[in-house]
């Protein structure tokens, strides 16, 4: 299949539903062999078979990102089953409760901290030993957010892990510049996935307020962040490390 990630092997973490599972699937339709994974395993497999009826090539491998010997043997698994890794797209996150900082318990912090930050670097961590052990290259991609440029009230958990995406994403492209290995970040404005709709669900208030944070007067959707995703893991973006790219429709032009 042609495309401008053919015949490379990709892997996306939280690609059960939402930004993954579009990314998931724009991967395989620019040519890459597919491994998706998510703690889910229903809607992971659902993903695969979307992908296979598109005409595409994928397997489900479930992985909790918060677990260093899970995505060990998460990366060990897509080598066993392709034979190597070019990209990954460490995109696994969660929202957690919403509160002020003063309100924030160590278990809402804590959970913020192992899925959306520890997470991210255990996958890096282990898709680098795999780039190296093949010799490179390799690309890396992981969702950050722009709450992980700018602060945001009742959000401080979600926020500073965040934060640490983007600080991680750069530390990381400095180390292995000369290695033929890119790591880079998209920081999506206010997409609309499961993620949005649990938010709503819990306070309604929100979603005519979060509209207000967009400029260009509607919510992403989760393809316009998988195709930046999968640019950014392509050799189109060759010259492209230890970037945080904004795709948020302009929400923090302002
Ligand atoms: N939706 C937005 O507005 C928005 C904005 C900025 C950033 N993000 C980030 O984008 C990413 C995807 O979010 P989404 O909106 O598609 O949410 P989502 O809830 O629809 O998808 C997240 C996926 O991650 C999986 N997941 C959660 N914990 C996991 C774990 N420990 N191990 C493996 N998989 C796990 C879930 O099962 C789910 O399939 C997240 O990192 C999120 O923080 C989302």
């Amino acid at each position: 299949m042609a495309g401008i990630v053919a015949g490379k092997v990709a892997l996306v973490t939280g690609a059960a539903g939402g930004i993954g599972r579009a990314a998931a699937q724009i991967f395989a339709r620019e040519g890459a062999k597919v491994v998706v994974s998510d703690l889910q395993e229903g809607p992971g497999a659902e993903t695969v078979k979307l992908i296979r009826d598109a005409g595409g090539e994928a397997l489900f491998v479930r992985c909790d990102v918060s677990k260093g010997a899970e995505v060990e043997n998460l990366v060990k698994a897509t080598v066993d089953a392709y034979g190597r890794l070019d990209c990954a797209y460490n995109n696994a996150g969660v929202e957690g409760a919403w509160t002020r900082i003063h309100e924030c318990t160590e278990e809402n912090f804590d959970f913020n901290y192992n899925v959306n930050l520890k997470g991210v670097f255990l996958c890096i961590k282990n898709q680098v030993k795999q780039f190296l052990a093949q010799g490179g290259p390799g690309a890396i991609v992981s969702t950050a957010s722009i709450a992980g440029l700018v602060g945001s009230k009742n959000a401080g958990a979600y926020v500073a892990a965040k934060h640490g995406v983007v600080g991680l994403t750069k530390t990381a492209a400095l180390e292995y510049a000369t290695k033929g290995i890119r790591v880079n970040a998209v920081c999506p404005g206010v997409i609309r996935t499961p993620m949005l709709e649990r938010m709503f669900s819990v306070n309604p208030k929100m979603e005519q307020a979060m509209i207000g944070f967009e400029p260009i007067g509607r919510f992403g959707v989760p393809t316009e962040i998988g195709e930046a995703a999968v640019w950014l893991c392509s050799d189109q973006a060759s010259f492209v490390t230890g970037h945080a790219m904004v795709v948020d429709g302009g929400a923090t032009a302002c």
